[in-house]
């Protein structure tokens, strides 16, 4: 029996789903550094909630994967190729989860709720006010943010690597059409 090397149609919507949210959300994040106050005030709302979604749609990813799990990785691979994927992979979902649950705790230390586009409120944490841990979260979220933008990098680079060095149609897995080879 061959086993498919191909993501299901679900991992692949969810994947793809994910990352234009992930860009969508760094230029939000830019967009309100370089605005006018009131203009950064509703790009951080957008911000805000699109970040909220993200933690939502990987929580459903996370769940999905335990029960479907990922295709097995090409046989001739070398094991360095297997652990970088692989730690790239898991730096991923700490990411996903802990920056947006980082950022929603600066949100709450300054005891703000957080607004998801009119629909409903999330609440603050239980936590109390303190501005100045509020501050250092913001500036973990910060630097949180650019390793996920290095990460990005390496994962596109390492895509790159797949499809025209190694040629083994990497990019297929994750997507419908074309043909990963085994
Ligand atoms: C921008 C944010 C992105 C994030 C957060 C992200 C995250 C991930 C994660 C966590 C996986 C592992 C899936 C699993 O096993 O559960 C994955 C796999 C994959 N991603 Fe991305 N990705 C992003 C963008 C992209 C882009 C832009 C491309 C291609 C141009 C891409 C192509 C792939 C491919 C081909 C795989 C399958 C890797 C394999 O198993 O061989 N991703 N991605
Ligand atoms: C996966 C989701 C998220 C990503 C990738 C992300 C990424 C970023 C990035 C790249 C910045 C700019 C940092 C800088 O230039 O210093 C930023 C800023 C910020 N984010 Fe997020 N974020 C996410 C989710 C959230 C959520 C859910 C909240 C709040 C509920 C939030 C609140 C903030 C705040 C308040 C800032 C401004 C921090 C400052 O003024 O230094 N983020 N985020």
């Amino acid at each position: 029996m061959t086993q498919s090397r191909r993501y299901s149609g679900v991992a692949m919507l969810l994947h793809w789903l994910i990352a234009v949210a992930v860009i969508v959300n760094w230029r939000l994040a830019e967009a309100a550094e370089n605005a006018v106050r009131s203009d950064a005030i509703a790009y951080m709302a957008n911000h805000k909630a699109t970040g909220i979604t993200i933690l939502a749609l990987t929580l459903v990813r996370l769940a999905w994967r335990l029960v479907h799990r990922p295709p097995p990785l090409r046989d001739g691979m070398a094991a360095w190729e297997k652990a970088l994927s692989r730690t790239v992979h898991i730096a991923f979902y700490i990411l996903l989860v802990a920056l947006p649950l980082i950022g929603w705790a600066a949100e709450s230390y300054e005891g703000h709720t957080v607004d998801i586009w009119g629909l409903f409120t999330l609440p603050a944490l239980p936590v109390g006010e303190n501005e100045a841990l509020s501050h250092t979260l913001e500036e973990i979220h910060g630097t949180g943010g650019t390793v996920m933008l290095a990460l990005i990098a390496l994962h596109i680079i390492g895509m790159l690597k797949h499809m025209f060095i190694d040629k083994d149609g990497n990019l297929w897995r994750m997507l419908p059409v074309g043909q990963p080879r085994g």
